[in-house]
Protein backbone atom coordinates (compact mmCIF):
# COMPACT_ATOMS: atom_id res chain seq x y z
CA UNK A 1 0.00 0.00 0.00
CA UNK A 2 0.89 3.43 -0.49
CA UNK A 3 0.66 6.33 1.56
CA UNK A 4 -0.50 10.40 0.31
CA UNK A 5 2.24 13.07 0.49
CA UNK A 6 0.96 14.99 2.63
CA UNK A 7 1.30 12.74 5.29
CA UNK A 8 4.94 12.20 4.27
CA UNK A 9 5.64 16.16 4.45
CA UNK A 10 3.49 16.32 8.05
CA UNK A 11 5.37 14.13 9.71
CA UNK A 12 3.33 11.31 9.98
CA UNK A 13 5.77 8.32 9.24
CA UNK A 14 9.40 8.65 11.86
CA UNK A 15 13.05 9.50 9.68
CA UNK A 16 14.25 6.02 8.64
CA UNK A 17 10.95 4.57 8.04
CA UNK A 18 10.14 2.87 4.68
CA UNK A 19 6.84 4.60 2.88
CA UNK A 20 6.07 4.12 -0.90
CA UNK A 21 4.16 7.62 -2.78
CA UNK A 22 2.58 7.20 -5.65
CA UNK A 23 2.35 10.35 -7.93
CA UNK A 24 3.42 12.54 -10.79
CA UNK A 25 6.64 14.08 -11.30
CA UNK A 26 6.25 17.97 -11.01
CA UNK A 27 10.51 19.26 -11.63
CA UNK A 28 13.23 16.86 -12.17
CA UNK A 29 16.88 18.01 -11.70
CA UNK A 30 20.46 16.23 -11.49
CA UNK A 31 23.42 17.28 -9.23
CA UNK A 32 26.67 16.74 -9.99
CA UNK A 33 27.07 14.90 -7.50
CA UNK A 34 25.67 11.73 -9.37
CA UNK A 35 21.78 12.07 -8.16
CA UNK A 36 18.69 13.49 -9.05
CA UNK A 37 16.37 15.40 -7.28
CA UNK A 38 12.27 14.50 -8.22
CA UNK A 39 9.45 17.02 -6.94
CA UNK A 40 6.59 14.20 -6.74
CA UNK A 41 2.72 15.63 -6.15
CA UNK A 42 -0.64 13.49 -5.76
CA UNK A 43 -2.97 16.68 -4.71
CA UNK A 44 -3.14 15.85 -1.45
CA UNK A 45 -1.54 18.66 -0.14
CA UNK A 46 0.18 22.36 -2.25
CA UNK A 47 4.00 20.83 -1.86
CA UNK A 48 5.46 17.80 -3.70
CA UNK A 49 7.58 15.74 -1.82
CA UNK A 50 11.16 16.26 -2.73
CA UNK A 51 12.64 12.48 -3.92
CA UNK A 52 16.26 12.34 -3.84
CA UNK A 53 17.29 9.24 -6.42
CA UNK A 54 20.92 8.06 -6.52
CA UNK A 55 22.91 6.90 -9.48
CA UNK A 56 23.41 3.65 -7.94
CA UNK A 57 19.28 2.82 -8.57
CA UNK A 58 19.35 -0.20 -11.24
CA UNK A 59 17.15 1.75 -13.35
CA UNK A 60 18.94 5.21 -12.73
CA UNK A 61 19.65 5.97 -16.80
CA UNK A 62 15.36 5.91 -17.12
CA UNK A 63 15.39 8.17 -14.04
CA UNK A 64 17.15 10.83 -15.72
CA UNK A 65 14.95 10.56 -18.17
CA UNK A 66 12.01 11.58 -15.91
CA UNK A 67 10.15 14.75 -17.22
CA UNK A 68 7.39 16.41 -15.46
CA UNK A 69 4.11 14.95 -15.70
CA UNK A 70 5.47 11.13 -15.69
CA UNK A 71 3.47 9.01 -13.38
CA UNK A 72 6.22 6.90 -10.41
CA UNK A 73 6.05 4.58 -7.49
CA UNK A 74 8.61 5.67 -5.35
CA UNK A 75 9.51 2.99 -2.49
CA UNK A 76 11.99 5.19 0.03
CA UNK A 77 12.86 5.94 2.94
CA UNK A 78 11.72 8.97 4.87
CA UNK A 79 14.49 11.15 5.77
CA UNK A 80 15.39 14.77 7.82
CA UNK A 81 16.05 17.62 4.65
CA UNK A 82 19.24 19.08 4.86
CA UNK A 83 17.98 21.99 2.32
CA UNK A 84 15.27 24.90 3.05
CA UNK A 85 12.05 24.39 1.54
CA UNK A 86 9.86 21.19 3.36
CA UNK A 87 11.79 19.59 6.66
CA UNK A 88 11.11 15.89 5.35
CA UNK A 89 12.42 14.31 1.67
CA UNK A 90 12.64 10.70 0.70
CA UNK A 91 16.13 8.88 -0.19
CA UNK A 92 14.62 6.13 -2.70
CA UNK A 93 15.27 2.79 -2.69
CA UNK A 94 13.36 2.10 -5.81
CA UNK A 95 11.80 4.49 -8.27
CA UNK A 96 9.38 2.35 -10.61
CA UNK A 97 7.99 4.32 -13.66
CA UNK A 98 4.37 3.80 -14.00
CA UNK A 99 3.60 6.27 -17.09
CA UNK A 100 6.15 8.03 -19.48
CA UNK A 101 5.14 11.60 -21.24
CA UNK A 102 5.54 11.04 -24.87
CA UNK A 103 7.12 13.79 -26.29
CA UNK A 104 8.33 16.18 -23.11
CA UNK A 105 8.53 19.00 -25.63
CA UNK A 106 5.35 19.01 -26.63
CA UNK A 107 3.69 17.98 -23.30
CA UNK A 108 0.82 21.07 -22.79
CA UNK A 109 1.72 21.09 -19.06
CA UNK A 110 5.56 21.05 -19.69
CA UNK A 111 6.26 24.78 -19.14
CA UNK A 112 6.83 25.91 -15.40
CA UNK A 113 4.27 28.92 -15.61
CA UNK A 114 1.76 29.39 -18.44
CA UNK A 115 -1.21 31.82 -18.62
CA UNK A 116 -4.81 31.03 -16.68
CA UNK A 117 -5.98 31.23 -20.48
CA UNK A 118 -4.01 29.02 -21.67
CA UNK A 119 -5.04 26.56 -18.56
CA UNK A 120 -8.80 27.02 -19.41
CA UNK A 121 -8.20 26.06 -22.43
CA UNK A 122 -6.32 22.57 -21.91
CA UNK A 123 -8.96 21.79 -18.92
CA UNK A 124 -8.21 18.33 -18.96
CA UNK A 125 -5.03 18.91 -17.91
CA UNK A 126 -4.45 21.54 -16.07
CA UNK A 127 -5.77 20.15 -12.55
CA UNK A 128 -1.80 18.85 -12.59
CA UNK A 129 -0.98 22.58 -11.71
CA UNK A 130 -0.09 24.06 -8.62
CA UNK A 131 -2.91 26.79 -9.30
CA UNK A 132 -5.89 24.52 -9.77
CA UNK A 133 -4.96 21.65 -7.21
CA UNK A 134 -4.88 24.77 -4.66
CA UNK A 135 -8.39 26.28 -6.31
CA UNK A 136 -9.40 22.39 -6.38
CA UNK A 137 -8.30 22.03 -2.53
CA UNK A 138 -10.01 25.35 -1.50
CA UNK A 139 -13.33 24.78 -3.19
CA UNK A 140 -13.69 20.66 -1.81
CA UNK A 141 -12.65 22.38 2.16
CA UNK A 142 -15.65 25.50 1.70
CA UNK A 143 -17.83 22.61 0.37
CA UNK A 144 -17.44 20.00 2.97
CA UNK A 145 -17.48 23.03 5.56
CA UNK A 146 -21.05 24.44 4.16
CA UNK A 147 -22.72 21.24 4.75
CA UNK A 148 -20.62 20.76 7.97
CA UNK A 149 -22.01 24.06 9.11
CA UNK A 150 -25.42 23.45 8.07
CA UNK A 151 -25.24 20.12 9.68
CA UNK A 152 -24.12 21.60 13.16
CA UNK A 153 -26.97 23.66 12.89
CA UNK A 154 -29.40 21.55 12.38
CA UNK A 155 -30.79 22.37 8.86
CA UNK A 156 -31.57 19.23 6.32
CA UNK A 157 -30.22 18.80 3.28
CA UNK A 158 -32.63 18.48 0.73
CA UNK A 159 -32.34 17.82 -3.21
CA UNK A 160 -34.50 19.75 -5.10
CA UNK A 161 -34.53 18.73 -9.40
CA UNK A 162 -32.44 19.67 -12.17
CA UNK A 163 -35.24 19.35 -14.36
CA UNK A 164 -38.51 21.60 -13.98
CA UNK A 165 -41.41 23.29 -15.26
CA UNK A 166 -40.74 26.71 -13.42
CA UNK A 167 -38.63 29.77 -13.89
CA UNK A 168 -37.93 30.87 -9.95
CA UNK A 169 -36.64 33.99 -11.10
CA UNK A 170 -38.80 35.03 -13.98
CA UNK A 171 -36.41 36.43 -16.15
CA UNK A 172 -36.78 34.15 -19.01
CA UNK A 173 -33.06 32.35 -18.88
CA UNK A 174 -33.61 28.86 -19.21
CA UNK A 175 -32.21 25.81 -20.78
CA UNK A 176 -34.91 23.98 -22.78
CA UNK A 177 -34.97 20.28 -22.19
CA UNK A 178 -36.92 18.14 -24.75
CA UNK A 179 -37.16 14.96 -26.46
CA UNK A 180 -38.75 16.09 -29.20
CA UNK A 181 -36.84 16.00 -32.71
CA UNK A 182 -35.80 19.17 -33.64
CA UNK A 183 -36.07 18.86 -37.50
CA UNK A 184 -39.89 17.38 -36.62
CA UNK A 185 -41.71 19.50 -34.45
CA UNK A 186 -45.07 18.14 -33.76
CA UNK A 187 -47.25 21.63 -34.15
CA UNK A 188 -50.55 22.25 -32.75
CA UNK A 189 -53.44 23.72 -34.95
CA UNK A 190 -52.35 27.00 -33.48
CA UNK A 191 -49.05 26.74 -34.98
CA UNK A 192 -47.23 26.28 -31.86
CA UNK A 193 -45.05 23.47 -30.79
CA UNK A 194 -46.91 20.77 -29.16
CA UNK A 195 -44.95 20.77 -25.71
CA UNK A 196 -48.11 17.39 -24.78
CA UNK A 197 -46.17 15.16 -27.28
CA UNK A 198 -42.91 16.13 -25.21
CA UNK A 199 -41.12 13.46 -22.53
CA UNK A 200 -42.94 15.22 -19.73
CA UNK A 201 -46.07 16.74 -21.83
CA UNK A 202 -45.01 20.29 -21.22
CA UNK A 203 -42.09 22.17 -21.26
CA UNK A 204 -39.33 21.76 -19.19
CA UNK A 205 -36.16 23.71 -18.40
CA UNK A 206 -33.25 22.98 -16.00
CA UNK A 207 -33.68 24.30 -13.13
CA UNK A 208 -32.26 28.49 -12.54
CA UNK A 209 -32.73 27.84 -8.71
CA UNK A 210 -33.78 25.17 -6.10
CA UNK A 211 -35.59 27.76 -4.16
CA UNK A 212 -39.54 27.25 -5.05
CA UNK A 213 -38.84 23.56 -4.40
CA UNK A 214 -37.25 24.16 -0.81
CA UNK A 215 -39.99 26.08 0.28
CA UNK A 216 -41.96 23.23 0.13
CA UNK A 217 -39.63 21.10 2.14
CA UNK A 218 -39.22 24.45 4.32
CA UNK A 219 -43.14 24.39 5.17
CA UNK A 220 -42.79 20.74 7.09
CA UNK A 221 -38.97 20.32 8.12
CA UNK A 222 -38.84 24.52 9.31
CA UNK A 223 -34.83 24.60 8.49
CA UNK A 224 -33.36 23.13 4.90
CA UNK A 225 -31.07 23.75 2.08
CA UNK A 226 -30.13 23.03 -1.21
CA UNK A 227 -26.56 22.77 -2.64
CA UNK A 228 -26.47 21.50 -6.07
CA UNK A 229 -25.73 22.30 -10.10
CA UNK A 230 -27.91 25.40 -11.74
CA UNK A 231 -27.84 26.89 -15.08
CA UNK A 232 -28.76 29.92 -16.54
CA UNK A 233 -28.92 30.76 -20.24
CA UNK A 234 -27.57 34.32 -19.97
CA UNK A 235 -25.50 35.32 -22.23
CA UNK A 236 -23.07 37.05 -20.58
CA UNK A 237 -19.36 36.66 -21.12
CA UNK A 238 -17.82 38.43 -17.72
CA UNK A 239 -15.59 37.13 -15.27
CA UNK A 240 -18.09 36.68 -12.62
CA UNK A 241 -21.06 34.50 -14.82
CA UNK A 242 -21.25 31.28 -15.88
CA UNK A 243 -23.84 29.08 -17.73
CA UNK A 244 -23.51 26.24 -15.24
CA UNK A 245 -23.23 27.06 -11.23
CA UNK A 246 -23.65 25.88 -8.19
CA UNK A 247 -25.61 27.31 -5.39
CA UNK A 248 -26.43 26.89 -1.78
CA UNK A 249 -29.75 27.91 -0.80
CA UNK A 250 -31.35 27.53 2.66
CA UNK A 251 -34.54 28.63 3.22
CA UNK A 252 -35.94 29.04 7.27
CA UNK A 253 -39.54 29.56 8.32
CA UNK A 254 -40.21 31.46 11.23
CA UNK A 255 -37.23 33.58 9.58
CA UNK A 256 -37.05 37.38 8.87
CA UNK A 257 -34.83 39.02 6.35
CA UNK A 258 -32.35 39.99 9.02
CA UNK A 259 -32.53 36.88 10.78
CA UNK A 260 -31.29 34.99 7.11
CA UNK A 261 -28.82 37.92 6.56
CA UNK A 262 -27.07 37.02 10.20
CA UNK A 263 -27.12 33.01 8.48
CA UNK A 264 -25.45 34.42 5.69
CA UNK A 265 -22.77 36.05 7.81
CA UNK A 266 -22.10 33.32 10.02
CA UNK A 267 -22.04 30.91 7.52
CA UNK A 268 -19.57 32.94 5.57
CA UNK A 269 -17.49 33.54 8.55
CA UNK A 270 -17.86 29.85 9.60
CA UNK A 271 -16.63 28.49 6.30
CA UNK A 272 -13.63 30.97 5.65
CA UNK A 273 -12.49 29.86 9.24
CA UNK A 274 -12.51 26.35 8.17
CA UNK A 275 -10.29 27.26 5.27
CA UNK A 276 -7.77 29.50 6.66
CA UNK A 277 -7.56 26.75 9.49
CA UNK A 278 -7.75 23.32 6.74
CA UNK A 279 -5.88 25.02 3.91
CA UNK A 280 -2.76 26.89 4.88
CA UNK A 281 -0.72 26.01 2.32
CA UNK A 282 -2.96 26.66 0.00
CA UNK A 283 -3.55 29.77 0.95
CA UNK A 284 0.07 31.46 1.49
CA UNK A 285 0.33 30.33 -2.49
CA UNK A 286 -2.54 32.62 -3.29
CA UNK A 287 -1.46 35.18 -1.00
CA UNK A 288 2.24 34.62 -2.73
CA UNK A 289 1.34 34.57 -6.46
CA UNK A 290 -2.76 35.35 -7.18
CA UNK A 291 -3.91 38.21 -4.25
CA UNK A 292 -1.53 39.37 -1.89
CA UNK A 293 -4.67 40.28 0.44
CA UNK A 294 -5.87 36.90 0.41
CA UNK A 295 -5.24 35.63 4.12
CA UNK A 296 -5.43 39.35 5.52
CA UNK A 297 -9.29 39.17 3.73
CA UNK A 298 -10.46 36.17 5.45
CA UNK A 299 -9.00 36.92 8.62
CA UNK A 300 -10.62 40.49 8.29
CA UNK A 301 -13.72 38.40 7.46
CA UNK A 302 -14.03 36.26 10.65
CA UNK A 303 -13.62 38.74 12.94
CA UNK A 304 -16.09 41.61 11.82
CA UNK A 305 -18.69 42.35 11.86
CA UNK A 306 -21.23 42.73 8.41
CA UNK A 307 -22.02 46.18 7.70
CA UNK A 308 -25.89 46.30 6.72
CA UNK A 309 -27.00 49.09 4.45
CA UNK A 310 -30.00 50.15 2.95
CA UNK A 311 -30.47 50.46 -1.05
CA UNK A 312 -31.47 53.70 -0.96
CA UNK A 313 -29.02 55.08 1.20
CA UNK A 314 -26.77 53.07 -1.15
CA UNK A 315 -27.92 54.93 -4.04
CA UNK A 316 -27.17 58.35 -2.03
CA UNK A 317 -23.45 57.28 -1.33
CA UNK A 318 -22.96 56.22 -4.85
CA UNK A 319 -24.16 59.52 -6.28
CA UNK A 320 -22.78 61.94 -3.55
CA UNK A 321 -18.95 59.82 -4.96
CA UNK A 322 -18.51 61.82 -7.41
CA UNK A 323 -17.64 58.46 -9.68
CA UNK A 324 -18.47 58.84 -13.27
CA UNK A 325 -20.04 55.25 -13.36
CA UNK A 326 -20.76 53.38 -16.33
CA UNK A 327 -24.23 52.57 -15.58
CA UNK A 328 -25.63 55.71 -14.32
CA UNK A 329 -27.25 55.52 -11.16
CA UNK A 330 -31.10 56.75 -10.26
CA UNK A 331 -33.18 55.24 -7.46
CA UNK A 332 -34.79 52.26 -9.41
CA UNK A 333 -31.64 50.70 -11.18
CA UNK A 334 -30.26 47.61 -10.10
CA UNK A 335 -26.88 47.71 -9.12
CA UNK A 336 -23.79 47.17 -11.62
CA UNK A 337 -20.94 44.99 -10.63
CA UNK A 338 -19.41 48.21 -10.67
CA UNK A 339 -22.01 50.21 -8.37
CA UNK A 340 -21.39 46.74 -6.37
CA UNK A 341 -18.03 46.87 -6.04
CA UNK A 342 -17.10 50.69 -5.67
CA UNK A 343 -19.76 50.40 -2.18
CA UNK A 344 -18.20 47.28 -0.91
CA UNK A 345 -14.12 47.90 -1.77
CA UNK A 346 -14.05 51.51 -1.48
CA UNK A 347 -17.16 52.95 0.35
CA UNK A 348 -17.19 49.92 3.16
CA UNK A 349 -13.88 47.70 2.48
CA UNK A 350 -15.20 44.57 3.25
CA UNK A 351 -18.33 42.83 2.57
CA UNK A 352 -21.84 44.59 2.83
CA UNK A 353 -25.63 43.17 3.41
CA UNK A 354 -27.81 45.42 0.74
CA UNK A 355 -31.63 45.51 1.81
CA UNK A 356 -34.50 46.80 0.67
CA UNK A 357 -33.89 46.67 -2.80
CA UNK A 358 -37.13 48.35 -5.42
CA UNK A 359 -39.64 45.95 -6.01
CA UNK A 360 -39.90 46.61 -9.83
CA UNK A 361 -35.91 44.88 -10.32
CA UNK A 362 -37.01 41.86 -8.05
CA UNK A 363 -38.52 38.32 -8.88
CA UNK A 364 -42.17 38.15 -8.16
CA UNK A 365 -41.84 35.86 -4.80
CA UNK A 366 -40.23 38.62 -2.63
CA UNK A 367 -41.89 40.56 0.64
CA UNK A 368 -43.43 43.42 -0.15
CA UNK A 369 -42.37 46.16 2.28
CA UNK A 370 -44.90 48.65 3.95
CA UNK A 371 -43.77 51.46 1.76
CA UNK A 372 -44.82 49.57 -0.91
CA UNK A 373 -42.40 50.33 -3.15
CA UNK A 374 -39.37 47.95 -1.65
CA UNK A 375 -39.22 44.10 -1.26
CA UNK A 376 -37.47 42.51 1.52
CA UNK A 377 -34.62 41.57 -0.21
CA UNK A 378 -30.45 41.27 0.65
CA UNK A 379 -27.90 40.92 -1.64
CA UNK A 380 -24.06 40.20 -0.23
CA UNK A 381 -21.66 41.85 -1.79
CA UNK A 382 -18.07 41.07 -1.38
CA UNK A 383 -14.78 43.11 -2.43
CA UNK A 384 -13.51 42.35 -5.98
CA UNK A 385 -16.72 40.57 -7.15
CA UNK A 386 -19.48 42.26 -6.06
CA UNK A 387 -22.64 40.21 -5.34
CA UNK A 388 -22.37 37.06 -4.18
CA UNK A 389 -25.50 36.00 -2.21
CA UNK A 390 -28.94 36.72 -3.71
CA UNK A 391 -31.94 36.18 -1.43
CA UNK A 392 -34.91 37.54 0.39
CA UNK A 393 -37.72 36.87 3.12
CA UNK A 394 -41.07 35.52 0.65
CA UNK A 395 -44.07 37.28 0.67
CA UNK A 396 -45.95 34.46 2.72
CA UNK A 397 -49.66 36.32 2.13
CA UNK A 398 -51.74 35.00 -0.24
CA UNK A 399 -53.50 38.07 -0.88
CA UNK A 400 -50.65 40.05 -1.50
CA UNK A 401 -49.33 37.15 -3.46
CA UNK A 402 -52.04 37.02 -5.37
CA UNK A 403 -51.97 40.79 -6.42
CA UNK A 404 -47.73 40.49 -6.96
CA UNK A 405 -49.02 37.49 -9.67
CA UNK A 406 -51.63 39.29 -11.33
CA UNK A 407 -49.62 42.73 -11.63
CA UNK A 408 -46.62 40.59 -13.16
CA UNK A 409 -48.76 38.99 -15.82
CA UNK A 410 -48.25 35.94 -14.34
CA UNK A 411 -50.92 33.02 -13.58
CA UNK A 412 -52.66 31.47 -10.62
CA UNK A 413 -52.66 28.72 -11.94
CA UNK A 414 -48.65 27.93 -13.10
CA UNK A 415 -48.42 28.70 -9.14
CA UNK A 416 -50.85 26.33 -7.74
CA UNK A 417 -48.59 24.23 -5.56
CA UNK A 418 -46.53 27.40 -4.67
CA UNK A 419 -49.95 29.14 -3.66
CA UNK A 420 -50.89 26.18 -1.29
CA UNK A 421 -47.79 26.70 0.73
CA UNK A 422 -49.44 30.12 1.43
CA UNK A 423 -53.06 28.68 2.16
CA UNK A 424 -52.31 26.09 4.31
CA UNK A 425 -50.86 27.53 7.40
CA UNK A 426 -48.52 29.75 6.21
CA UNK A 427 -45.71 31.11 7.86
CA UNK A 428 -43.09 33.80 7.56
CA UNK A 429 -39.80 32.49 6.09
CA UNK A 430 -36.92 33.87 4.36
CA UNK A 431 -33.48 32.37 2.17
CA UNK A 432 -31.29 32.90 0.22
CA UNK A 433 -28.83 31.45 -2.39
CA UNK A 434 -25.50 31.66 -2.24
CA UNK A 435 -22.80 31.30 -5.66
CA UNK A 436 -20.63 28.58 -4.83
CA UNK A 437 -18.02 29.73 -7.92
CA UNK A 438 -18.43 33.10 -6.33
CA UNK A 439 -17.16 31.90 -2.79
CA UNK A 440 -14.51 30.26 -4.27
CA UNK A 441 -12.95 33.10 -6.81
CA UNK A 442 -13.63 35.24 -3.43
CA UNK A 443 -11.60 33.25 -1.17
CA UNK A 444 -8.78 32.51 -3.36
CA UNK A 445 -8.65 36.23 -4.91
CA UNK A 446 -9.01 34.12 -8.25
CA UNK A 447 -10.06 36.83 -10.68
CA UNK A 448 -12.63 34.03 -13.07
CA UNK A 449 -15.34 32.08 -12.05
CA UNK A 450 -14.51 30.19 -14.78
CA UNK A 451 -10.94 29.19 -13.31
CA UNK A 452 -12.48 28.03 -10.12
CA UNK A 453 -14.70 25.05 -11.50
CA UNK A 454 -13.67 21.93 -13.30
CA UNK A 455 -15.13 22.72 -16.68
CA UNK A 456 -16.67 25.98 -17.33
CA UNK A 457 -19.53 26.23 -19.63
CA UNK A 458 -19.55 29.50 -20.74
CA UNK A 459 -21.29 31.11 -24.08
CA UNK A 460 -19.71 28.89 -27.19
CA UNK A 461 -17.70 27.02 -24.63
CA UNK A 462 -18.88 23.25 -23.50
CA UNK A 463 -16.13 21.63 -24.56
CA UNK A 464 -15.03 18.48 -22.54
O1 LIG B 1 -29.54 36.33 -7.04
P1 LIG B 1 -29.94 35.01 -7.60
O2 LIG B 1 -30.47 34.98 -8.99
O3 LIG B 1 -30.98 34.43 -6.55
C1 LIG B 1 -31.69 33.27 -6.70
O4 LIG B 1 -31.57 32.46 -7.56
C2 LIG B 1 -32.61 33.01 -5.53
N1 LIG B 1 -33.64 32.05 -5.96
C3 LIG B 1 -31.80 32.50 -4.37
C4 LIG B 1 -32.63 32.25 -3.14
O5 LIG B 1 -33.12 33.20 -2.55
N2 LIG B 1 -32.79 31.02 -2.75
O6 LIG B 1 -28.69 34.02 -7.53
C5 LIG B 1 -28.08 33.74 -6.29
C6 LIG B 1 -26.58 33.81 -6.42
C7 LIG B 1 -26.03 35.14 -6.85
O7 LIG B 1 -25.88 36.01 -5.75
C8 LIG B 1 -24.69 34.76 -7.45
O8 LIG B 1 -23.72 34.59 -6.43
C9 LIG B 1 -24.99 33.41 -8.05
O9 LIG B 1 -26.14 32.90 -7.43
N3 LIG B 1 -25.18 33.50 -9.49
C10 LIG B 1 -24.28 33.12 -10.42
N4 LIG B 1 -23.04 32.62 -10.30
C11 LIG B 1 -22.35 32.32 -11.43
N5 LIG B 1 -22.86 32.49 -12.67
C12 LIG B 1 -24.11 33.00 -12.85
N6 LIG B 1 -24.60 33.15 -14.08
C13 LIG B 1 -24.87 33.34 -11.68
N7 LIG B 1 -26.11 33.84 -11.49
C14 LIG B 1 -26.28 33.92 -10.15
MG1 LIG C 1 -29.22 38.27 -7.62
Amino acid sequence: THVPVVDVLQGRFAVGETVTVKGWVRTRRDSKAGLSFIAVHDGSCFDPVQVIALNSLENYADIQRLTAGCSVSVTATVKASEGKGQALELDAERVEIVGWVENPDTYPMAAKRHSIEYLREHAHLRPRTNVIGAVTRIRNCLSQAIHRFFHENGYVWISTPIMTASDTEGAGEMFRVSTLDMLNLPMTDKGEVDYSQDFFGKETYLTVSGQLNVETYCAAMSKVYTFGPTFRAENSNTSRHLAEFWMIEPEVAFASLDDVAGLAEDMLKYVCKAVLEERADDMAFFAQRIDKDAINRLEKLVSSDFVHMDYTDAIDILKASGKSFEFPVEWGVDLSSEHERYLAEEHVGGPIVMKNYPKDIKAFYMRINDDEKTVAAMDILAPGIGEIIGGSQREERLDVFDRRLEEMGLSQEDYSWYRDLRRYGTVPHSGFGLGFERLVAYVTGMQNVRDVIPFPRTPGNAQY
